[in-house]
């Protein structure tokens, strides 16, 4: 008994308890610090507590490679947590959880395989037969903002430019920008919890304005079928099965928001990081055919999507930690493109380095459908915003980023531009 009790004490001694892992502060993902920059906090979970216990009982893992594990846990689900606002029992209740048990973040095997197969196969074939002038559409948008001297990178250009190019690609129409970013907004709000009953209801009331909106496009394109990604959808089948009209219509949501939300912030947070390295700054002038590797560093460096969430199905293990059945499990994906195992000298900026092995866009079975048009768009967005200018500055020195669990996105980012 007494030697039992040596070996927990000596067991304690080795492996730091979670609170002093975090100088006794149970981890507030919400804290300003945190928000501001979870890195130091990421090393230490990754380095003393990989698989960490919350405080609200859930479990949250750092390191690269149990996260790559995690992803193809056969027992680690996509459906909401029961006790989420959006969980299986509330579907009648709120149309925030009837909409996110229909697309495909939060479903599992066998529901998710149709969809997923059917919307893959759509979106990657009508982006490669239209492709979008991303470019043009770039230089126009940046066009008055040369005369004027400065520009909110993000709303006046990242958020632009993304919602333009998934609207011509979705055959929607240009006037109805400000609506349907207002909804997508809400959209993401299935991607953390809900933090209010007001909240709550005002995702409900944007959902069932944004499907009510898509409902009668939807009906319009059956009925005259253009070249677009909705007309697509509508018709596509796999193995003689095709989407039923509420999966197309959550569908046409789920990749008009996907399509602005974290593409902005990939713009942004590449721009700053270019911005805080002017010697990288002055290469990817120099060198535009870089910009690949800069676009890809800049999303392992500061992912806009930092942590995505699993639910343990039955009981199970991750390195050795034993998780119990229904038990919610967050990937933090922005820990695992930071892990030093894969990338060495992680917190460097620096696009010289393969950054393949990056999370940012997930893995496996739900892994990011649309990846390719990001990349580009932040390629396309970049390399024209330092073609037009010679300089580019920042005009705050307190940035804002955005209280939202699971993603990094700026709040704004004032910059002033010299035009070439
Ligand atoms: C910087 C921008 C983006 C980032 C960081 C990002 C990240 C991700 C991640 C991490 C996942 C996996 C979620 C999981 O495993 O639970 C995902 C899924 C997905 N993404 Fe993206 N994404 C981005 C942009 C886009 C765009 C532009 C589209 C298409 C218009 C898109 C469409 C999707 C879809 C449809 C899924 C769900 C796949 C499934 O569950 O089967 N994403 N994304």
């Amino acid at each position: 008994m007494r030697s039992a009790k040596r070996l927990i004490e000596r067991l304690r001694g080795l492996r730091p308890r979670a609170d002093d892992v975090l100088d006794g502060c149970p981890l507030d993902m919400l804290a300003s610090s945190f928000v501001h920059d979870p890195y130091p906090v990421y090393r230490r979970l990754r380095e003393h507590d990989p698989v960490h216990r919350c405080k609200s009982g859930a479990w949250i893992v750092t390191r690269h490679r149990d996260i790559v594990a995690s992803f193809a846990h056969p027992a680690l689900g996509n459906a909401p947590s029961r006790f989420s606002v959006i969980c299986a029992r509330n579907r009648e209740r709120y149309v925030c959880a009837d909409v996110a048990h229909n697309v495909l973040p939060f479903l599992d095997k066998p529901e998710h395989v149709l969809p997923r197969r059917i919307i893959a196969s759509v979106f990657r074939a009508h982006m490669k037969d239209n492709p979008v002038d991303i470019a043009g559409i770039a230089r126009r948008l940046l066009e008055p903002h040369l005369r004027s001297g400065t520009m909110d990178a993000i709303a006046d250009f990242g958020t632009s430019l993304s919602a333009e190019v998934i609207s011509r690609l979705m055959g929607l129409a240009v006037a109805d920008r400000d609506r349907l970013l207002y909804w997508s907004h809400h959209f993401f709000h299935l991607f953390a919890p809900i933090p209010s009953d007001e909240v709550r209801d005002r995702t409900d009331q944007a959902l069932a304005d944004f499907r009510e909106y898509l409902r009668v496009l939807v009906q319009e394109r059956r009925l005259r079928p253009g070249a677009d990604l909705i007309s697509n959808l509508l018709i596509a089948e796999d193995d003689g099965r095709c989407l039923s009209e509420q999966q197309a219509i959550d569908a046409c949501m789920l990749l008009f928001s996907d399509g602005v939300e974290n593409v902005d912030a990939g713009i942004a947070n590449t721009l700053l990081a270019l911005h805080r390295h002017p010697s990288e700054m002055l290469r990817a002038r120099a060198a535009p055919e870089t910009m690949p590797n800069v676009v890809l560093e800049g999303l392992r460096y500061n992912s806009p999507a930092q942590l995505i969430a699993r639910v343990a199905r039955e009981d199970l293990e991750i390195a050795g930690t034993s998780i119990r059945r229904d038990t919610p499990v967050f990937l933090a994906l922005g820990a695992a493109n930071r892990d030093p195992e894969v990338f060495e000298k992680p917190d460097s900026f620096d696009p010289s380095r393969n950054a393949a092995a990056l999370l940012s866009f997930g893995m496996g079975r739900h892994s990011c459908i649309g990846g390719t048009l990001v990349r580009l768009q932040i390629e396309c967005a970049l390399r024209v915003l330092l073609q037009a200018t010679n300089t580019i500055r920042i005009e705050t020195d307190t940035l804002e980023w955005t209280p939202r669990v699971g993603h990094r996105w700026l709040k704004a980012l004032p910059i002033r531009l010299s035009p070439r």
